[in-house]
């Protein structure tokens, strides 16, 4: 028997072959210089050559059980060994048994789910839902927020993400609550008057649904005011339209609840998930429902489908996910940890002069980043990036943090099994390079 030897690639050579042959996200490609990774392991990952990163971004917010957690890992082998792939007109045991836990864990009445692939084919499947349902075409959502890039759903995101995807419309923009650090943020009542006015000026009966981010996530881990989600719900049920809440970087448990709208006790009409209902070990996403939607498809044909509906890896994942999540009370730590999490947010904010706001909800946080405390001027602006933020974003990785930099923001969304020595390790490096930070501010 003739064995033949593979030479592992080196970091150089894989990064070459990725840039030369596959097309990399959101960017230009020439001068991109990604990572070459080899392995990960609870909050930390490693290049091929051998560099060491702490993950303060859970990659896109995603990895929240960790990095090789072998209880997940161990049931995506077992159910590949059983069943990899069945059509998803038929029934197995793990889109069975998870689609019972969802109903346990998801708020309210909702109880039933279409599983696809990715957040955003749940926020397009919830959509079209909405539509169905409603015999209404629009849709409301906010600027300061992003759903996902194809079709509707990029169409729906708010941020400028949007532009260059804007070849259909039937998507109206209202304004958040949050209007920018040198802005007051808008009580409840001033977000939802605005919010009023749009749904009369747009007319109630054109609007199958608003979709939102509870907590929006990408543009800046922006937190409502209390009272705001529950007027949004109030106003959605006395005009027919749909709520739906993109839940697919909140939920599971990255604020400290199962569901972000767990804080405010909201349920919506429909909610979307990806991300953590996996840990993002294998591609899985869903659109849950209230059984007043799920229930228009009882006699009206569901004009959707896709061929890895409710693939067996993927609930297999997902069941094994969450069981992990309630063994070791993620949530819980999510919760716990994000009080930490908040201290070290505040001390970094005594400290350094460079950081003009700082936002947290469980694991789930970001600084904003200015120039000048009095006027609040970003440090870099609005969709746009500065030597500054750029030499910041530098030394976090030359130090070995890893996480999402963006425009003036900077966020620490760790795995939820971080521990406090761990989030010390990474608020330390973090500290260092505000310093660099500090030296923009106008003295
Ligand atoms: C709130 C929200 N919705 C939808 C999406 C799209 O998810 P995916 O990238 O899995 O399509 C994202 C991705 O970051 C997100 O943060």
């Amino acid at each position: 028997m003739v064995t033949e030897v593979v030479k592992p690639l080196s970091a150089a050579e894989i990064t070459e072959l990725c840039l030369r042959h596959t097309l990399f996200d959101w960017s230009a490609q020439s001068g991109l210089k990604p990572l070459a990774i080899a392995s990960a392991k609870g909050v930390h990952f490693q290049t091929v050559d051998g560099r060491r990163f702490i993950d303060f971004n859970s990659q896109l917010m995603c990895m929240n059980a960790g990095h090789g957690e072998p209880r997940i890992i161990e049931a995506i082998k077992r159910q590949a060994d059983q069943l990899a792939y069945i059509s998803p007109f038929m029934a197995h045991e793990p889109r069975a048994l998870l689609g019972r836990k969802l109903a346990e864990l998801l708020p309210g009445d909702i109880e039933k789910v279409f599983f696809t692939l990715s957040g955003t084919d749940a926020n397009e499947n919830a959509i079209k839902i909405a539509r169905a349902v409603t015999g209404r075409s629009k849709i409301l959502a906010r600027y300061r927020s992003y759903h996902g890039s194809t079709g509707t759903a990029v169409l729906a995101t708010g941020d400028p993400r949007r532009w260059a995807n804007e070849h259909a419309g039937g998507v109206v923009h209202v304004v958040d609550p949050y209007h920018g650090m040198q802005h007051a943020t808008d009580t409840a009542a001033v977000a939802l008057e605005h919010l009023e006015e749009t749904i009369l000026l747009e007319g109630p009966e054109t609007i199958a649904a608003f979709i939102l981010e509870p907590v929006s996530g990408t543009n800046g881990i922006l937190i409502p005011p209390d009272g705001y989600l529950e007027g949004v719900r109030k106003l959605c049920d006395r005009n027919g339209i749909l709520l739906i809440c993109d839940e697919v970087m909140t939920g599971f448990g990255r604020t400290g609840r199962w569901f972000a709208v767990d804080h405010w006790g909201v349920v919506p009409d429909l909610i979307t998930m990806a991300k953590g209902l996996t840990s993002s070990y294998v591609p899985l996403g869903a659109v849950g429902m209230r059984p007043q939607v799920a229930s228009h498809f009882d006699d009206n044909v569901f004009y959707g489908g896709l061929t890895y509906n409710s693939h067996p890896l993927g609930c297999a994942a997902a069941l094994a996910t969450i069981r992990v999540y309630e063994e070791d009370d993620m949530v819980g730590n999510s919760r716990r940890l994000g009080a930490v999490l908040a201290n070290h947010h505040r001390r970094l904010q005594e400290r350094h002069p460079c950081v003009g706001a700082v936002r947290s909800i469980g694991l789930f946080g970001a600084l904003e980043l200015v120039r000048d405390r009095r006027t609040m001027e970003p440090l870099a602006p609005f969709n746009g990036t500065s030597p500054e933020m750029k030499a910041v974003s530098q030394a976090l990785l030359d130090e070995g943090l890893y996480t999402f930099v963006r425009w003036n923001t900077i966020m620490t969304n760790p795995p939820l099994c971080i521990t406090a020595g761990e989030l010390d390790e990474g608020f330390e490096i973090l500290d260092q390079a505000l310093e660099i930070g500090d030296r923009a501010v106008a003295s």
